[in-house]
């Protein structure tokens, strides 16, 4: 048996939970659009051709925030494709993920789906194939309220008022070689400043987002933030990040730990993007948009791509999360709120089917991955500030990152409840930890999930799509201001606590 502990205080605060921190992600891939989000043909669509099942997931797990139309997929994308009589619109080849899209489903259509959900929407811009006009065109046509041309095209496609987006991507991955128009750090600094620049003048309160090198293990991370930030730091306001992570090699201990990766690689691109700041004597800070993370089995789909055929909606990617996965993401959901003074938006990719914690069949069921249900409860739990904590736990020997915390945890205080919600993974494979929180006051559980099973391989499928769900549990129990738990081996818990009347 193990032991950890930590006190909370909620003096001791992070900054306020962001609900953007609560994004997903629908590109045109796979199946996440098409038989994911929008299937006209399945029995119980709605008027729209959406599936009511999904809409409603979407709206059980949580989510704030959806990043849209790309990814890769953006990089080639002509948006006008996707707008005014379905008929009319061309079919087109998706470069990114050999695919043909059919441009069923353009933004018109997903701002609709976007109001049903009730999320936000997140609008990626083409700085691939494109430039400041086409961004500026799409800037006219989603938010400039009538009388020119492109919004009045809007209103005529049956959206009178403008969309009012506020957040911008300027591109997808634009370091990535395999980005269709790929560009060095000079050539996408200057083109995001003049975008930036442009999209200002035409809405000066719009949140713009710089593209950040597409991962932390690229040989140009650092310095491409770095020189891109040199010339468009006025002109934006967030820096992108990017994560995913698998079990590489069997390793599944340094998998655990995926988020000691992810507090330092936040923790760089900070560092980076402060450091420019400094250098331009700026007051400012930007933040920073985690606008793709997940677990994603990516050398799986490296091995196994084939570029022989143009197929419509094929289905790429639809990993299958296990026990173990839904662990690590429910620790990177720690991670990205224990940063909360600098993370402002996250967004996990993608949301159906698509490395998703929400799958759909044809014609048929949609269901939750292991992965929906730590997302489904940070995202409800999670209220108020993220107070700061610092774990006292044993440390376990990975190869990745070395020696790390047994157990990571995060807290969040809601000053209006007074409640206290504590987010807590054992990372150990053989041993339950038994955890003691000072707590500081008098609190009573008020309810504890725990997500965990002897079979880590576990997974959530068509037939039994309830094999892993998060149980009441880990002995939770607050008395003299202790909360004292017993964490099973891999596990993900999340115990609510409020004052004792
Ligand atoms: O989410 C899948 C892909 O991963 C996105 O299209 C791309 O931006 C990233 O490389």
């Amino acid at each position: 048996m193990l032991n950890a502990s930590f006190r909370l205080d909620p003096a001791f605060t992070v900054a306020p939970v962001s609900r953007r921190t609560f994004g997903s992600f629908v590109e045109h891939m796979g199946r996440c659009v098409y038989t994911g989000i929008y299937e006209p043909s399945h029995p119980t669509a709605d008027a729209d051709g959406f599936r009511p099942d999904v809409l409603a997931l979407t709206r059980e797990l949580g989510v704030s925030l959806v990043r849209y139309p790309g990814g890769n997929f953006v990089s080639g994308y002509r948006w006008e494709d996707g707008v005014g009589p379905v008929a009319d619109r061309p079919v087109r080849r998706d470069l990114a993920w050999h695919s043909l899209e059919t441009n069923e489903v353009g933004i018109d259509e997903f701002m609709r789906w976007a109001a049903k959900a009730g999320v936000e929407v997140m609008y990626a811009l083409n700085l691939g194939t494109r430039g400041v006009q086409e961004a500026l065109d799409v800037h006219e046509y989603l938010n400039h309220p009538s009388g020119t041309r492109l919004s009045e095209q809007r209103r005529e496609n049956g959206a009178d008022t403008p969309y009012g987006i506020r957040m911008f991507c300027l591109g997808n991955e634009m370091d990535g070689p395999w980005q269709t128009g790929h560009k060095t750090a000079h050539e996408y600094g200057r083109l995001a400043a003049e975008t930036g620049r442009a999209l200002r003048a035409a809405e000066p309160g719009l949140e713009l987002i710089a593209c950040g090198s597409s991962g932390s293990s690229m040989p140009t991370f650092g310095a491409w933030e770095s020189e891109v930030l040199e010339l468009a730091y006025d002109q934006v306001d967030y820096v992108s990040a990017h994560a995913y992570y698998e079990v590489i090699d069997g390793d599944l201990g340094s998998f655990l730990a995926s988020a000691v990766d992810m507090d330092h690689f936040i923790d760089s691109v900070v560092a980076t993007a402060d450091s420019v700041a400094a250098r331009l004597k700026s007051a400012k800070r930007l933040k920073i948009s985690f606008d793709e993370w997940n677990v994603w089995y990516l050398r799986k789909f490296e091995a196994d791509r084939s570029y022989d055929e143009w197929p419509i909606a094929p289905r790429v990617i639809e990993d299958t999360y296990n026990v173990a996965d839904a662990v690590v993401v429910g620790g990177l959901l720690i991670s990205l709120l224990r940063h909360s003074d600098r993370v402002a938006a996250a967004c996990q990719a993608q949301l159906v089917n698509v490395i998703a914690p929400i799958r759909t069949e044809p014609g048929g069921p949609a269901w939750r991955q292991t992965t929906f249900h730590p997302f489904a409860l940070t995202s409800r739990l999670a209220k108020g500030n993220v107070l700061r904590v610092e774990v006292s736990s044993p440390v376990y020997p990975t190869a990745r990152f070395g020696d790390v915390p047994v157990v990571d945890a995060v807290a969040t205080h809601d000053p209006g409840s007074g409640d206290v919600t504590v987010f807590v993974v054992n990372r150990d494979q053989s041993s339950s930890v038994d955890l003691s929180v000072l707590l500081g006051g008098s609190y009573e559980v008020a309810e504890s999930w725990t997500l965990s099973d002897p079979d880590l391989t576990a997974t959530n499928t068509l037939e039994e799509p309830d094999r892993v769900v998060p149980r009441p549990g880990s002995a939770a129990v607050a008395t003299d201001g202790t909360l004292t738990a017993s964490l099973p081996p891999v596990s993900w818990s999340a115990i609510r606590l409020s004052p004792r009347t």
